[in-house]
């Protein structure tokens, strides 16, 4: 077949194809390694320079000439397929919003806007640091070291490889390694919540993998537990919206904080059910201390000028005792009828003014 027959076929192919599917057969016919372009390609080593001189011209103009009928045909077929689906996609701006599914702010979120809001009424702000953590900022600088007991209590999920310094990779089991990361980044005083997800292996009606906590931290001159105490109280009785929200310390052992308290929150029986408010039984809701002088040490600070408190609590089971749901699955379900019934309207912002309760 002469040369400008071969164009002539190979370009009618190309204009024939009437799929993506079929342009590509033809590409390879003619481009692929078998092909009869690439065929011709081949002959130009076996030729004298003379021969190539005037041959090599001809039959690169031919690849070129095969190489741009494909391109441009590719492009059509692209272009049809996009208005097609431009067609098809239509939307219809003018018709009005349609009633439901309307979408509910999760109770997850909106504890975490009454905590932030209330914090922030005394002087906190909001502070955050990665879900993934290295083992020193999630243990060794919370004075938990290796040989700890602490770290095999805490269900941790490691991750398979060190980062660049070597240290371990894990997702953070608590969000205490906030502490660490305020504390090296800022200078005191420091006043920060940092609210987010934390990760344990553990699964069970009480139990996710993924849970809530926030934490809170105060450094500064002169902090003591009376201090604590003070923040500890106004804030559960802002957040459960009574003043008769009565609290127990207990002592109590975390390797971060000396002394170290839990703390539980006084509840009633009405109607059989627990009420938050006065001293009938206790539950327990958060973990506090005075943050330990190595803590205050490994994060470049003198734990002889500078004190402070923290405390830990879950997300999760402050929002199930206030707003009473009792499986702290249906948290993670995203089953809309749940969400429909707990969850919350998007503009009642809780401010305290307002009622941080919504
Ligand atoms: N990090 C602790 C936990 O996850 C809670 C805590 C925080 C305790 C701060 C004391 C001080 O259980």
């Amino acid at each position: 077949m002469s040369l400008e027959n071969l164009k002539q076929t190979v370009l009618a192919a190309i204009a024939e194809a009437s799929t993506p599917e079929e342009l590509e057969a033809v590409r390879i016919d003619a481009l692929g390694k078998q092909g009869s372009v690439s065929g011709l390609l081949k002959t130009l080593g076996q030729m004298s320079p003379e021969e190539r001189q005037v041959q090599g011209p001809v039959i690169n103009g031919l690849r070129e000439a095969v190489t741009n009928g494909i391109a441009a045909k590719k492009a059509a077929f692209e272009t049809a397929i996009l208005n097609q689906r431009l067609a098809t996609e239509r939307l219809d701006m003018t018709l009005p919003a349609p009633e439901a599914p309307r979408g509910t702010v999760h109770p997850v979120s909106q504890v975490m806007d009454e905590l932030a809001e209330i914090f922030a009424d005394m002087g906190f702000a909001v502070a955050e640091g990665p879900e993934i953590e290295d083992d020193w900022h999630n243990f060794s600088a919370l004075n938990i070291p290796e040989t700890h007991p602490a770290r095999a209590m805490h269900d941790t999920f490691y991750f398979p490889d060190k980062d660049a310094e070597g240290r371990a990779m894990l997702l953070r089991t608590h969000t205490s390694p906030v502490q660490i990361r305020t504390m090296t980044s800022q200078e005191p005083p420091i006043r920060i919540i940092a609210p987010g997800r934390v990760y344990r292996s553990d699964s069970d009606a009480t139990h996710t993998p993924m849970f809530h906590q926030i934490e809170g931290l105060v450094i500064d001159k002169g902090i003591h537990l009376g201090h604590l105490k003070w923040t500890l109280e106004t804030f559960l009785r802002a957040f459960f919206e009574r003043d008769d929200v009565v609290l127990r310390l207990r002592p109590s052992y975390f390797p971060f904080t000396e002394p170290s308290v839990e703390v539980d929150v006084g509840y009633s029986v009405v109607n059989g059910k627990r009420v938050i408010g006065g001293s009938e039984g206790w539950m327990e809701v958060l973990g506090s201390g005075m943050v330990h002088r190595r803590v205050i040490e490994a994060c470049g600070l003198d734990p002889d000028m500078w004190q402070g408190f923290a405390f830990g609590t879950g997300v999760d089971r402050l929002a199930m005792l206030k707003y009473g749901m009792d499986d702290l699955r249906a948290f993670f379900d995203g089953d809309n009828r749940w969400l429909q019934h707990y969850g919350f309207n998007a503009l009642d912002v809780p401010t305290l003014s307002g009622g941080v309760g919504a």
